[in-house]
């Protein structure tokens, strides 16, 4: 019997209307669209407005675009992982809601957190229960509101933060197609250079909290940035040597949209052409979890059978890897 393998079928994304430019920041703080484009290569964010709506609202949205797609049952859904680092609530799965509001009412769920890197971490996670075969569907949510943790009084990330969710279906495959191999990677060391300080365990809200704004992400941009050039880097090199890959068999990097200098920073260390690289940045800044499976969804019609993917992504903790997968579909 040929080996099973673990393949994405299926995407889904979503985005909030809600654009918010550079030069409306520009009214927000002391910055300009040049220095963004040039620093980040964002021009714009999408923002979720609505006062009443969570990262439930963007990852059951990008779940229903992924269904549809597809002409899914999502009553066949054996298991719905939301992967965020902005639940919509300590103590309450985000994903229970998410699985209950899409009628995945056969499957179980749960939330995955590692910041930038919980959408990588899910798409390890998710191989898994295929490859075993204890599960036949899986869908893995990546989605962040991260305008609820954002300090738009602060320059150092309010220019970088956006909003939105992706979805990418898991199903068994015996062409070879799917995940390959991994290298994750944590150092804890990191966390003080990106973390939300208060509203956890260790710092819960208190007036004084609230009047420090400690419920919102604090970031060393320098030490983070040069973290991850030289980890995401690192990863890509390592999971390449590791199975034989040279640059010229990888057809794309799908690389965390953080910043576009990391991601070229990248692609150069691993010779790759820029045609190659996988970039949306500039539509939707960075949206944690949700980064990658939005590459998906806008590159699926570029994507084709058997292409050789790098998928790689750094954040907060600080956590970090590259995983190596084979796409499984032409749409
Ligand atoms: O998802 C994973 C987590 N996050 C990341 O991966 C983010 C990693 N870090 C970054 O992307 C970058 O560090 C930033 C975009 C946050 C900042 O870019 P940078 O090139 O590292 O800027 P910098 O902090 O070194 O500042 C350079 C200059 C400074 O001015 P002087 O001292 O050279 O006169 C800053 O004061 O740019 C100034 N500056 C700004 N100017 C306009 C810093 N932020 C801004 C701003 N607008 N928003």
């Amino acid at each position: 019997m040929s080996k099973v393998t673990a393949a994405i079928t299926a995407v889904g994304k979503y985005v909030p209307d809600y654009v918010l430019t550079n030069k409306e920041l520009e009214t927000l703080v002391d910055t300009n669209d040049e220095w963004i484009v040039a620093r980040t290569g964002i021009k714009e964010r999408r923002i979720l407005k609505d006062k009443d709506k969570g990262t439930s609202f963007l990852a059951i949205k990008a779940a229903e675009d992924l269904i549809t797609k597809k002409d899914l049952d999502p009553k066949q859904i054996d298991l719905v992982i939301v992967a965020t680092a902005t639940p919509d609530m300590q103590a309450a799965s985000t994903a229970a809601y998410v699985a209950t509001k899409i009628g995945a009412v056969n499957a179980f769920s749960f939330d995955l957190e590692s910041a930038c890197s919980s959408f990588l971490y899910g798409v390890s996670v998710a191989s898994q229960y295929i490859e075993t075969g204890r599960y036949k569907k899986v869908l893995l949510i990546g989605a962040d509101k991260n305008s609820s943790m954002i300090d738009y009084a602060d320059r150092a990330t309010c220019i970088i933060f956006g909003d939105g969710g992706g979805a990418v279906l898991f199903e068994q495959n015996i062409e070879g197609n799917g995940f390959q191999d991994e290298y994750l990677r944590t150092d804890g060391s990191g966390r003080q250079f990106l973390q939300v300080p208060a509203g956890g365990s260790l710092m819960p809200a208190t007036k004084e909290t609230v009047k420090n704004r400690l419920h919102y992400a604090k970031q060393d941009g320098q030490t983070v940035f040069k973290n991850a050039v030289f980890n995401m880097a690192d990863v890509c090199e390592k999971i390449l040597d590791k199975n034989n890959l040279k640059n010229d068999d990888i057809a794309w990097l799908v690389a965390h949209q953080a910043n576009k200098r990391i991601v070229e920073a990248t692609a150069r260390r691993m010779k790759l052409d820029a045609s190659k690289v996988m970039l949306n940045i500039q539509n939707y800044g960075n949206t944690t979890s949700a980064t990658i499976p939005l590459l998906f969804a806008d590159y699926e019609k570029q994507l084709k059978k058997g292409d050789d993917l790098v998928i790689a992504a750094f954040g907060g903790g600080f956590s970090w890897g590259a995983i190596y997968f084979k796409w499984a579909y032409n749409s």
